[in-house]
């Protein structure tokens, strides 16, 4: 199955898929478990910087070799580039889907580069995401303070732009933010669902992404995938979160063990647990 065949299921069943991050083996092989346990299809993804410290044909040789052995779908996807340049490495490396990250730039300097993207990436049918909206917090992290709901409506997506954005670059996939923001904060604002309805409406044909997944609340993120738009979800902060903390308590619990395939396991299942609940959460589970 292609993976535009499994947006456009997942737009019209109304599921979304989980794009979940990666930058090591022990986090993909909790992703593809968990997506294999509830047989579900599955988006592993890999930032800039998560791609450097991995290798983007490791990580898409990895994800074949999982996919194979566990036998479900694993598209990857290359997540948040800023530059042409990165967008080459993974469409050269064999990535399924690119992401390019164009809103720290001018909206035109934006348009003109995805518009690159596009016609590279669809020459292999691979598929594009753009943005045209900056996130108020670049990194996944767990904020102390709060973040408020003024701070979050300076990055809301304005619909007209999205959509002539769209109709000009002729984009598989929109990043749009309508109150989503990387990391986890004390209270996570609401999103707001009337204007994920507004941006649908002017973009029916075009799938959405929803970056930002942790730490927003399962009911809304429902909403925003029942809305019809959203069929991925981006997820990071939440994993990171799972794996550090587990693996702080297994070192300590654990003061004399030399081989780490011995004491990383707990760390495995932990994140498995966080990809778990969202596969339910998005809907994806037995959409194989
Ligand atoms: O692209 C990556 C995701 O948007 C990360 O967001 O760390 O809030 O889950 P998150």
């Amino acid at each position: 199955m292609h993976v535009k065949e499994l947006f456009a299921k997942a737009h019209h069943e109304k599921f979304a898929i989980g794009a979940f991050n990666v930058a090591n083996i022990e986090t993909m092989r909790a992703i593809v478990e968990a997506a294999a346990e509830l047989a579900s299809p599955v988006l592993i993804e890999s930032s800039p910087g998560e791609t450097k410290w991995m290798g983007a044909r490791n990580v898409i040789s990895v994800a074949r070799n999982f996919s194979s052995e566990y036998g479900i779908p694993i598209f990857v996807n290359l997540d948040h580039a800023e530059t042409f340049d990165e967008c080459m490495v993974g469409i050269e490396a064999g990535y399924d889907l690119i992401h390019f990250d164009g809103s720290a730039l001018s909206y035109k300097e934006n348009m003109e580069i995805t518009k690159k993207v596009v016609s590279e990436a669809h020459a292999k049918d691979l598929m594009v995401e753009a943005e045209i909206d900056r996130m108020a917090r670049k990194s996944s992290e767990v904020y102390k303070e709060q973040i408020t709901i003024e701070e979050l409506k300076k990055t809301f997506s304005d619909p007209q732009k999205v959509r002539e954005f769209v109709q000009a670059t002729n984009v598989d996939t929109m990043a749009t933010l309508f109150g989503n923001i990387h990391g986890i904060f004390p209270t996570q604002p609401p999103l707001d669902i009337g204007l994920l309805q507004k941006i649908c409406e002017v973009i029916p044909d075009t799938f959405l992404s929803l970056h930002g997944g942790s730490g927003i609340p399962d009911s809304q993120v429902q909403q925003a995938i029942k809305i019809g738009g959203v069929v991925k979800v981006n997820i990071n902060t939440e994993m990171r979160l799972a794996f550090r903390q587990t693996l702080e308590k297994t070192l300590q619990e654990n003061t004399k063990e030399l081989a780490m395939y011995k004491v990383l396991p707990p760390v495995i299942d932990a994140v498995k647990g966080v990809v778990r609940k969202k596969i339910k959460i998005f809907g994806s589970a037995n959409k194989i």
